[in-house]
Parts: C-alpha cells; sequence; structure tokens
C-alpha cells in the first residue's frame, strides 16, 4: 500500500526562534497522534534543518530540504549539496517547485540532475508538477504536466523511481486561495498515475504517492483527500501555524 505524506513546505519563512517554536509544537502535537501508513514531513529554509532533524530524532515527522544543488562539493557559491543533507539525516528535498522554475528559470534538464543527484544519497525526491493558469484555460494542462514528468523523471530505472514522490501543484493555486476542486486534483492526479504505468508498470504506479498542493489548507484537506488518488498534501501558508497543520495531517 503507498504511503500517505503531509508535507509542509515553509518557503523563505520564519526567523529561528520562530521556526524553533512552530517545530517543537508540531512535535508534540505528533506526539498525541498515531500515524498508520503516514508520514510527516517538515521542510524548512536551509538554515534550520540540522535543528529540524534534531527535534525529528526523537519525534515522529521527517526533514526534507526546499532545494539542492546538484554536485557533492565545489566551487558553487552558496549552494547546498545532497551530502551535506544526508549528513544532517535530512530525508526528502523539494525539487521543481514552480517559485524555482518561475523564479530561479529551473529547467528540465536542471531539475533531472537534481533528482539523480538526490537518489544517489538515497534522498527521496517530492517533484512539483502543475500547470499555468493559461495553459489550463487553453486545456494544456495535461500536456504540460507530462511533459515536466517525462523530461525528469522517466529517465529514471523503475527502483529509482519508486523512491520519488510526485506533487501536483496547479500554478494558479499556489497561495492564491482558489485550490484546485477534488474533481480537477483527482483527474490529474489519476492522469499522472496512468502516466506512470505507461512508462514503467502497474504495480509501481499504484506504490508512487501523489501530493496536492495549492492552497491546501484546515478546511479543504478532508475534500482532497477523499480522492483515491490523492495520497496526501505538499502544504505551504497552512502549514505555517501548528494548528492547521496538525488539522490537516489528521485529514488523512
Ligand atoms: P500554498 O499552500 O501556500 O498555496 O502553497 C503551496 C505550495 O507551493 C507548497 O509547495
Amino acid at each position: 500500500m503507498r504511503k500517505k505524506i503531509v508535507a509542509g513546505n515553509w518557503k523563505m519563512n520564519k526567523v529561528f526562534s520562530e521556526a524553533e517554536t512552530l517545530i517543537t509544537e508540531i512535535a508534540d502535537a505528533l506526539d498525541e497522534v498515531e500515524l498508520i501508513n503516514t508520514e510527516v514531513v517538515l521542510c524548512p529554509p536551509a538554515l534550520y534543518l540540522e535543528m529540524a532533524t534534531d527535534v525529528a530524532y526523537e519525534s515522529n515527522f521527517k526533514v526534507g530540504a526546499q532545494n539542492v544543488y546538484p554536485a557533492d562539493s565545489g566551487a558553487f557559491t552558496g549552494e547546498i549539496s545532497p551530502l551535506m543533507l544526508k549528513a544532517l539525516n535530512v530525508s526528502y528535498c523539494i525539487i521543481g517547485h514552480s517559485e524555482r522554475r518561475k523564479y530561479f528559470k529551473e529547467s528540465h534538464d536542471f531539475l533531472l540532475q537534481k533528482i539523480d543527484a538526490l537518489l544517489k544519497h538515497d534522498i527521496r525526491p517530492i517533484f512539483c508538477c502543475g500547470e499555468l493558469l493559461p495553459e489550463r484555460e487553453s486545456n494544456q494542462h495535461f500536456a504540460v504536466v507530462k511533459k515536466q514528468v517525462e523530461e525528469s523523471l522517466f529517465h529514471l530505472g523503475v527502483d529509482a523511481f519508486s523512491k520519488v514522490v510526485v506533487a501536483y501543484e496547479p500554478v494558479w493555486a499556489i497561495g492564491t486561495g482558489v485550490n484546485a476542486s477534488k474533481e480537477q486534483a483527482q483527474e490529474m492526479h489519476a492522469y499522472i498515475r496512468q502516466l506512470i504505468a505507461g512508462k514503467y508498470d502497474v504495480e509501481t504506479a499504484e506504490n508512487t504517492t501523489i501530493l496536492y498542493g495549492g492552497s491546501c489548507n484546515g478546511k479543504n484537506a478532508l475534500e482532497l483527500f477523499s480522492q483515491p488518488d490523492v495520497d496526501g498534501g505538499l502544504i505551504g501558508g497552512a502549514s505555517l501555524k501548528a494548528e492547521e497543520f496538525m488539522q490537516i495531517v489528521s485529514s488523512l
């Protein structure tokens, strides 16, 4: 049975003391719940990864990074390597987020390199894909997502692919307060699963965790997560408050 995941993408938010408070609040709340076949992943800014993995060591969540550079070491000023993440016990890393595609012009090929670099060190990529509003309005959303998935993931062999988590994040839903409807989410998740089955096999597709992201919150999580192909969420704004984040976790 595929794993359910709720991951919090904190993006560029919180100073250290606030981050510490939020992590501690979530860790304490997680102590009170039983997670069955479910993983909670917190992705704070890189500066807080060490603090987060220290707390996670005695708690019930895993830690993810928001970015990585695809080399083990070298002259790449300002960047962080997968080797460094691994040494801190980071388990996941978000790749291909629309904000990185947009502001940092990350290409399909660069994302492919990041995926390979992470898998080499046994860090699970959370690979984001999703269309812009004009792409949906012109009925290109399936083609856009297909290309993103094919170009950055489908070079992988089946064993490597089985480590990947996919996150469908329609760009028009990110930070807008307008989430995809449960029907829109289900339709795209089923489509992605079908792509995976076509490239690999049905078992691999059935075992792939596909998360929904984009204005997912305490109010709509239950409805979105009730869809058969929605295996949890990648949460932005609503992951910055412990109570609401825990409400989302308990919607799984
Ligand atoms: P919001 O939940 O703030 O819309 O952000 C979603 C997201 O980008 C998670 O990666």
